[in-house]
Formats: C-alpha cells, sequence, structure tokens
C-alpha cells in the first residue's frame, strides 16, 4: 500500500543535499512537484526563517538540512543515534549570536517540522523546568550548546520511579527514547542554559 510516508519517503531520497534554495528551478530528472514536496521537508518553520533573517536566534539552516540529509540516506530506520555527527557539527554559538539569542523572549524555538523531524532550540534561563514528558517514535538526541542542563529519568510505573539523575555540561549529547526512560530536564544553576533537540516523528 502506498501511504503518504511512502511518497513523502520518495521525495526525499531525489533531494539534493542543500539545493533547497535552487528549488524553484529545478533541472534535471527531478520533477517540479518532487522538488516542491522534498523542499517543503526540508523548509523552516515560517517563524524560526524570520527570526533566523532578523538575527534574534542563531542561523542554524545547515545543522536542520543535515539532519534531513541523513534521512534521505538512511531511508529507513535510522535512529536518533546517527544524529550525532551532525550535532557534533554544532560547537557553540559566537558571543553576538549568543547574546542577542539570550535576550530573544521567546525561549522555545521550533526549527523544522516535518513528517519525520521535530528541531528544537531551547533557552532554559535559570530555574526553568520542563514536565515529566516521554518521545514516542524512535526518541531524539539534544546536546547543551551553553551552560549545564540536568535530567532526571523515570520509568513508566504509576507513580512513576526515579531511575537515574544526571548533569550534562557545556558540549554533552544524550538521547532519549520511550523505550530508555520518561523524562524532566531543566536549569537548577544559576546561569542560563541553551540546548539543541532533534526528535523522530515517524
Ligand atoms: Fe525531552
Amino acid at each position: 500500500m502506498i501511504t503518504t510516508k511512502t511518497i513523502e519517503r520518495t521525495a526525499i531520497q531525489s533531494w539534493t543535499p542543500h539545493s533547497y534554495q535552487a528549488t524553484n528551478s529545478p533541472s534535471g530528472i527531478v520533477s517540479s512537484e518532487t522538488v516542491d514536496k522534498t523542499a517543503q521537508l526540508h523548509l523552516l518553520t515560517p517563524e524560526s526563517q524570520k527570526e533566523m533573517r532578523n538575527g534574534t536566534i542563531p542561523d542554524l539552516t545547515k545543522f536542520c538540512h543535515d539532519l534531513m540529509d541523513l534521512e534521505v540516506k538512511g531511508a529507513t530506520n535510522i535512529t536518533p543515534v546517527e544524529f550525532s555527527d551532525v550535532f557534533d557539527s554544532v560547537k557553540k554559538f559566537n558571543q553576538v549570536d549568543m547574546s542577542r539569542f539570550l535576550n530573544n523572549p521567546e525561549t522555545n524555538h521550533v526549527l523544522l517540522r516535518n513528517s519525520f523531524l521535530k528541531v528544537v532550540l531551547i533557552h532554559w534561563p535559570a530555574g526553568r523546568w520542563s514536565g515529566v514528558h516521554g518521545h514516542p517514535n524512535g526518541g531524539g538526541m539534544f546536546k547543551v550548546i551553553k551552560g549545564s542542563l540536568k535530567e532526571l529519568r523515570y520509568n513508566s510505573a504509576d507513580p512513576r520511579e526515579l531511575l537515574t539523575t544526571c548533569i550534562y555540561k557545556n558540549g554533552s549529547k544524550a538521547f532519549i527514547d520511550d523505550r530508555l526512560a520518561f523524562h524532566n530536564v531543566g536549569n537548577p544553576f544559576k546561569g542560563s542554559a541553551v540546548t539543541l533537540h532533534a526528535y523522530l516523528l515517524n
């Protein structure tokens, strides 16, 4: 049976990495309809495009496209563990970018969201915590770009039982999946923290 996801998977397999700028004038064997669909999958959210243009969030276009390119290469059964090298390409933001980002009153930024992937950039002011939540569908990876983040992992019992507590320092990466644990994360420290997240949605 041909599903919407199958069609989208076919579309991204026709994607030429980093070629979205040329999608208005496609060439070769890729039809304009396929390119449009593929470009749509690689397209950042309108909000993040606007913020990147304004400089209120750093330009992470290449990071998002590199993650989507993994989908192209992997085609099926990719796991967030394979995001690791792409996350390694993001070291830290330059001082001007970081300063502008920390002054942005918005703290949660969905950079990319399509059928396969959700990419989020988060500023955690001191004292900010998430609720306990899960990451189904294969889970995701996150990386600390600035400061430190504390994570508590729980099992799925009712009531939940604490499994582990971990502090991720600047530069650390972690993988989370409902099959491993549910978690909440936060910044109990004095300074701001910044994290970058990518989650599978299929
Ligand atoms: Fe999470």
